[in-house]
């Protein structure tokens, strides 16, 4: 089959772009003048690269070029707190982009994508309460892939994200942090009291999860949107996910607990009413996730 993949760069992005060409697929990924292309070396010649620098007229040429079976729309611009300067360059990947993408699509009769989106739309519990902007513009193209999908006949699944993990994540996020902090001589570091509870799903799982949802799709004629979580099978608290740490590794990190205060909008307890994509379970435990991370990095 042939997929379209943006953000394919990225951490998830650059695993499911590997597990696709693996399984045999015909695979082109938007990659942009500056980004940094050398994961896709190995991959070459199932991988063909084609350059966005912000023209819909590219993307179009893109679509109407390659003809993909289904997209695979991952391209984002996350930040948890964001200032002033993150404005522009946030709507343009999460928003403009997005829409540029549908709109190509529609032109060149491409019908079939699958996003990714997050489960910090849903704050407190709630049908929607952006945690933060990035989770703000997450849902404004979102409602823009739903007038494609009513008005145009686009046929789309969007996959919310909560907290991916696993080896070579470049991204300094808490699994990073805490392997920084299982080496030998790490300085201690201060954190909140540890109570906020999170769903860590393995990265091999999440690509599994697109790749199943690009597979349902294809075998699909109606249009709409459908909506999953990608959740694990129990949220763990910070202090859990650092205790399991400690297990796998064999000694204790040192962090100093309650020295930072939460996050003024922190998500104590994760959106616990998606509904899992059907057919797909985590696989990898969180230990077993764990592991395999500490022992690429040694
Ligand atoms: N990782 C998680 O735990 C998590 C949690 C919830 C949701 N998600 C969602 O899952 C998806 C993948 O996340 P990730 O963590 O793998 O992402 P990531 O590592 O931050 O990568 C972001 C990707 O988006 C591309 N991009 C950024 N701005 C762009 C623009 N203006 N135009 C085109 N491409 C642009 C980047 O390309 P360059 O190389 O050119 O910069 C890169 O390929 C995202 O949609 C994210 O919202 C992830």
């Amino acid at each position: 089959m042939k997929f379209l993949v943006t953000g394919a760069t990225g951490y998830i992005g650059r695993n499911l772009t590997r597990k696709l060409v693996d399984l045999g697929n015909d695979v082109c990924v938007i990659v942009r003048p500056g980004s940094d292309t050398s994961f896709l070396k190995g991959l070459a010649p199932s991988v063909r690269l084609a350059t966005y620098s912000g023209s819909i007229s590219e993307l179009q040429t893109i679509l109407a070029e390659f003809a993909p079976d289904v997209v695979f729309h991952l391209a984002s611009y996350f930040k948890a707190d964001h200032i002033t300067s993150d404005v522009v360059p946030m709507i343009e990947a999460n928003v403009l982009f997005g829409a540029q993408l549908l709109e190509s699509m529609r032109v060149a009769g491409v019908n079939k994508i699958v996003c990714a989106s997050t489960a910090w739309e849903h704050f407190e519990d709630s049908d929607f309460d952006p945690v933060c902007l990035y989770a703000a513009t997450k849902k404004a193209f979102e409602d823009i892939l739903t007038f494609y999908a009513q008005a145009r006949g686009l046929s789309a699944v969007i996959l919310k994200i909560f907290e991916c993990f696993g080896p070579d994540d470049p991204r300094r996020k808490i699994f990073s942090l805490l392997t920084d902090l299982s080496s030998q001589n790490a300085a201690p570091l201060g954190m909140t009291a540890g109570q906020q509870r999170l769903h860590c799903v393995y990265i091999d799982d999440i690509v599994a999860a697109f790749i199943a949802a690009g597979d349902d799709l294809l075998k699909i004629e109606q249009s709409g949107v459908q909506t999953f979580a990608l959740s694990s099978d129990r949220p763990v608290s910070l202090r859990e996910l650092v205790a399991d740490f400690e297990a796998v590794v064999g000694r204790s990190l040192p962090i100093i607990w309650g020295e930072r205060p939460y996050r003024q909008r922190e998500v104590m307890e994760p959106w616990s009413k998606g509904v899992r994509l059907p057919g797909w379970v985590p696989k990898v435990s969180l230990r077993a996730g764990i592991a395999k991370l500490i022992k690429n990095q040694d």
